[in-house]
């Protein structure tokens, strides 16, 4: 029996919009992120457009990746940008000692990592490294990237293949400081950031935003010495939080898990809307007026290697679980509209939630690629509150919300809602306030890990999907484990 659940939508109260950025996402010089994943070189077998594979680029622009970081994570702070310039005969090799040891030939360097970003349509956010190198090589990289003039570096950049500058729209200082970006106090942290951002400049009609890195899951602290000591040279403050299945020692396996470890994973996913709600907190006592974004620039699941893959790749099936975790935490970047400008999906390609897996010249979307690309719709749109009455799921001692939604008015005025049923067993019956048809996609499965594979990279995908009507009003069935994307035509 369907379990009855009333959804009511305030359409009077809109929030502020869901930036396209928060739909962003993060490509790193790990395992098979970069090399395979998105670039195979112009003499590779895998068909490719100028060194980077067609069908990935192809499926990328599909969903719109509004933009992307990159070249790290932790390989930021130690990779020098001079390394990826010029000849790449001529670019030297060099040990990526946080990501398997393996050499890194750099042949992925800054043109093409910003000529990819062209390729696809993202806005370009560069890592810098303020960990193992100074200021004035990241105030040279900017300049490199970005200046007009007829300086040296702007030269050295036409001279290696790209006359205009690129528009850098996201630069952040370092990465993870309090890690693997230098193990630094959060005092000495701040006072990096001022020293080193103020090196930082780009014309200023480019309008690039300084991104502080920022803290770790919920170590408020960190967040608070930003604010207070060097808000002034920010533009937005990073936070990064990865869904274990347990926690960082027990992370469980990406397939084959019990409905126990579903449920862990629901409600660690969901931690990320008290963690956005504190540190707002914080950004708020010092940022009244919220000029200072919160960039979520490393989200997702992180789980055990695949067996069989090199464990410092971070390889991970992804599955209806993880669809399910993106679906949820897209929903409350949606209620934190007002500091959350921007997140970073981790990652793109073969790392961590990855919306694409490739072997060699084969490919599959993941679950999470379909949730991106159902959800593609809410990009720039304008979201109203939505309030859930009367369920939750439970399972071993966890308690959660059984349906979670979000509602929100498309940039072409369009009216789209999304449904997620968090409970694996019982569908739900759901009655809403509002009137209309509503037409769209579902994806669900009868396995909680559905998942595709090279073998069968259909097995789980979005079907046609609709609404019905309970008592005169706009209502739905909706499946176990479930999350539908619809449109209403009012
Ligand atoms: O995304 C993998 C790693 O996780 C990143 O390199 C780092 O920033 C984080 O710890």
């Amino acid at each position: 029996i369907p379990v009855a659940v009333t959804v009511t939508v305030d359409t009077s109260k809109p929030g502020p919009r869901i930036e396209r950025d928060v739909y962003g996402q993060f490509a790193e010089h790990l395992g098979r992120g970069i090399y395979e994943g998105i670039w195979v070189g112009s003499n590779s077998r895998i068909p490719n457009t100028k060194g980077y594979r067609t069908d990935v680029v192809e499926a990328l622009r599909r969903i719109k990746v509004p933009s992307v970081r990159w070249p790290g994570g932790c390989f930021a702070d130690e990779y020098d940008w001079r390394d990826g310039i010029g000849a790449r005969a001529q670019r030297p090799t060099r040990v990526n000692t946080h990501w398997g040891g393996v050499t890194e030939d750099n042949a992925f360097g800054t043109h093409e990592f910003m000529n990819f970003a062209e390729l696809i349509g993202a806005q370009a956010y560069i890592a810098g490294n303020m960990g193992s190198m100074g200021p004035r090589e990241m105030g040279q990289w900017v300049e490199y990237m970005t200046s007009d003039s007829r300086s040296t570096l702007a030269n050295e950049r036409r001279r290696n293949g790209r006359d205009k500058p690129w528009k850098v729209a996201y630069f952040g200082v370092g990465n993870e400081s309090w890690g693997c970006g230098g193990n630094m106090r959060p005092e000495y942290s701040a006072d990096l950031h001022k020293r080193y951002s103020t090196f930082v400049k780009a014309p200023p009609e480019m309008g690039m935003k300084k991104v502080a890195s920022g803290a770790s899951v919920d170590d408020y602290a960190f967040t608070e010495m930003l604010m207070d000591r060097a808000r002034a040279q920010m533009d937005a403050v990073s936070m990064h939080h990865y869904t274990f299945t347990n926690s960082w020692e027990e992370k469980g396996n990406a397939t084959g898990f019990s409905e126990a470890d579903w449920a862990s994973v629901m409600v660690n996913a969901l931690r990320m809307d008290e963690l956005v709600t504190r540190h707002s907190a914080i950004m708020d006592k010092y940022d009244p007026e919220k000029r200072v974004g919160l960039y979520v620039d490393e989200w997702g699941t992180w789980y055990n290697p695949e067996p069989g893959s090199t464990p410092g790749f971070l390889y991970q099936q992804n599955t209806l679980r993880d669809a399910q975790v993106a679906a949820l935490t897209l929903n409350i970047f949606h209620r934190h509209t007002d500091r959350v400008k921007l997140a970073a999906i981790a990652q793109m390609v073969n790392v961590l939630q990855a919306m694409i897996l490739t072997d060699g010249a084969k490919m599959v979307l993941t679950p999470t690629y379909h949730l991106f690309d159902m959800y593609v719709p809410f990009q720039g749109a304008t979201p109203y509150a939505a309030f859930v009455t009367n369920a939750r799921y439970t399972s071993g001692g966890k308690d959660l919300p059984m349906i979670d939604t979000s509602v929100a008015r498309a940039t072409d005025g369009t009216l789209w809602m999304a449904l997620v049923n968090l409970d694996p067993n019982r569908p739900a019956r759901i009655a809403t306030n509002l009137t209309g048809t509503a037409i769209g996609r579902i994806l669900t499965a009868a396995a909680m890990d559905a998942h595709n594979s090279f073998e069968n990279p259909n097995a789980i995908a979005p079907a046609a999907y609709s609404g019905t009507v309970i008592d005169g009003k706009l209502g739905f069935d909706l499946p176990a484990k479930a999350i539908a994307m619809v449109q209403i035509a009012e």
